[in-house]
């Protein structure tokens, strides 16, 4: 990220448990904290993509000294024990949880007639029940540090996105946590805020669910013209999670360079 875009650590002292925050966009924006000054919890399933992405915030500490801490956390989201104790061991490593950012996420092409309960289930499990299980189990430590949190949703249920109905259902309801909660919790002091992503380059989505052929014509239909890269949604994230949207509460910020707006007449 450049990062003269924000002022120096502008989230020293704060502490975020990002889950799925060792690949791919959430780990951008795990590493963009850490660039901002915040120590960072990585949390997901495979220790194999936490270890070097926190290697690498780590290592970066040492030729800048402003860098956050960051910790990798073995958890399933989809796994309410395990989140409870990853919430534990951050709060007990670094004092406390203020930031919550909830990017674990599962997908796969598959159309509907040809999705198994179970395929439908896992995705809805991941996205929406991760979401709500990290959620919960961090509520102690939002509440009492006047958190926030930062769902990443997406824009596929806006309209109707074949071989998408599994993630479309569970992102929609991602997006309902999100509104709930920041009214819910908003008397807290907890802001509670969703970005959603169009098709972000250099990411397995990318790679795994937009099939070569298809890519251009995606591409043209982006009314700036090109596809987003993760740094782009890192500012945004950096944005949300900063003073600069004390108060703001319960929004959802499409970064997509307007494509869904465009995607349906084109289609
Ligand atoms: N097409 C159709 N169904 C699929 C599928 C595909 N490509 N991949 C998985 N499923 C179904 C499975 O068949 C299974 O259902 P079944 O028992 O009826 O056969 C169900 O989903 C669960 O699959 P499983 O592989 O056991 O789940 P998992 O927990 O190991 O994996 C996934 C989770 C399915 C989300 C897997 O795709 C994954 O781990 N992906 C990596 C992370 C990711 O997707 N990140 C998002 C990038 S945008």
């Amino acid at each position: 990220m450049n990062d003269k875009i924000f002022m120096d650590g502008i989230l020293r002292g704060r502490v975020a448990f990002v889950t799925g925050g060792g690949t791919g966009i959430t780990g951008g924006v795990a590493r963009a904290f850490a660039e901002a000054g915040a120590s960072v919890a990585l949390v997901s399933r495979k220790l194999e993509h936490l270890e070097p992405a926190a290697r690498a915030i780590n290592d970066g500490r040492a030729s800048n000294p402003n860098m956050g801490e960051a910790l990798p956390v073995v958890a399933d989201v989809r796994n309410f024990e395990q989140i409870e104790e990853a919430v534990l061991a951050t709060s007990s490593r670094f004092g406390k949880i203020d930031i919550v950012v909830n990017g674990a996420a599962g997908n796969f092409l598959a159309p509907a007639e040809a999705l198994s309960p179970n395929g439908f289930g896992t995705v809805v499990d991941i996205d929406l029940k991760g979401t709500f299980n990290v959620c919960r189990a961090a509520f102690a430590q939002l509440k009492e540090h006047r958190g926030q949190i930062l769902n990443i949703s997406a824009t596929l249920h806006y309209l109707g996105t074949p071989m998408q109905l599994h993630v479309s259902a569970a992102k929609a309801g991602v997006d309902a946590l999100t509104r709930n909660l920041a009214v819910e919790w908003g008397r807290y002091g907890i802001r509670v805020n969703g970005i959603a992503p169009g098709p972000i380059e250099d990411t397995e989505g990318m790679t795994r669910l937009v099939p070569e052929p298809i890519k251009e014509k995606l591409r043209k239909n982006i009314p700036l013209g090109r596809f987003g890269r993760i740094s782009d949604i890192e500012t945004a994230a950096l944005f949300l999670c900063s003073d600069a949207a004390t108060f703001i509460n319960g929004a959802m910020l499409v970064v997509d360079g307007g494509q869904w707006l465009s995607a349906a007449r084109m289609l």
